[in-house]
């Protein structure tokens, strides 16, 4: 079946209590393609959130705990997110294949794992800091590309990375390695003033080569959250329909 714009949309279910996220999905399974579930809300809500989410009709999970440890602990780790009947989830790209063979291994085929590259909350300035050589601190592109690399070939389905970032990734590790982009803000909600920086309207995360796009606070925000996803939506429509 082709994929249509709602199927490019993941919603992070970023709240505090578990009766706003199971309201959320029920508002939303219908308009959105997956739910991200995060950190934070598994540590309070854990696998009988998962669990709850993945069941409900047409709802996906893509279960967001960027591991990152010794490889016999991720794979212990990854052997339990197999379980949970999650489509994806993410393991730090870090410094060792070993590790990401290890969660390769863990997944056992049955969830799609995705590389965190370098989080765009990590400046240049920051790497230098934490000893990298100047010539890979101030290249984070090159070291986004190398890390989605090391992912491709251990295995991995795709890698989240920046919306400026895609096309690049597509054209060097070729256009079914996934590409998962946060960041994104619709057309005229741009500099809203909140936190994300370098952002993009969904349309031109799709031209670049999104697969899927986590839109959090423009649906979760909006007087009708459905009605937000819905226009979204419509707006990818017209890019892959053009
Ligand atoms: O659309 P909004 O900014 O509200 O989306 C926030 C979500 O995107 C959070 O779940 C956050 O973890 C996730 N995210 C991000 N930036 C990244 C990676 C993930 O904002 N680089």
């Amino acid at each position: 079946m082709k994929k249509c714009g709602k199927d490019y949309i993941v919603f992070p279910l970023d709240v505090d209590h578990e009766s706003e996220a199971k309201q959320l999905v029920g508002r939303l399974r219908e308009h959105v393609g997956m739910f991200k579930i995060g950190l934070a809300v598994f540590i309070r809500h854990g696998p009988p959130l998962v669990t709850w989410v993945a069941s409900q009709a047409g709802a996906k999970v893509f279960l967001d705990l960027k591991l990152h440890d010794i490889p016999a602990t991720v794979s212990q780790a990854m052997r339990g997110i197999a379980a949970l009947d999650v489509a994806l989830t993410t393991v730090h790209c870090g410094e060792s294949p070993a590790m990401l063979a290890a969660a390769v291994e863990g997944s056992q085929g049955k969830v799609g794992l995705l590389g965190v590259t370098v989080l765009t909350s990590v400046s240049a300035q920051d790497l230098t800091a934490a000893g990298y050589r100047e010539n890979r601190s101030h290249d984070l592109t090159e070291l986004v590309l190398h890390r989605a690399s090391l992912a491709k070939s251990a295995g991995f389905s795709g890698v989240v990375c920046s919306g400026h970032e895609a096309a690049l990734i597509k054209n060097r590790l070729g256009s079914p390695f996934l590409t998962v982009t946060p960041g994104i803000r619709p057309a005229g909600e741009q500099g809203a003033g909140d936190d994300q920086r370098r952002v993009m309207t969904p349309a031109q995360a799709v031209a670049q080569g999104a697969d899927l796009l986590v839109i959090g606070r423009p649906i979760r925000d909006a007087p009708d959250p459905a009605a937000a996803a819905q226009h979204i939506a419509m707006e990818i429509d017209a890019i892959i329909d053009a």
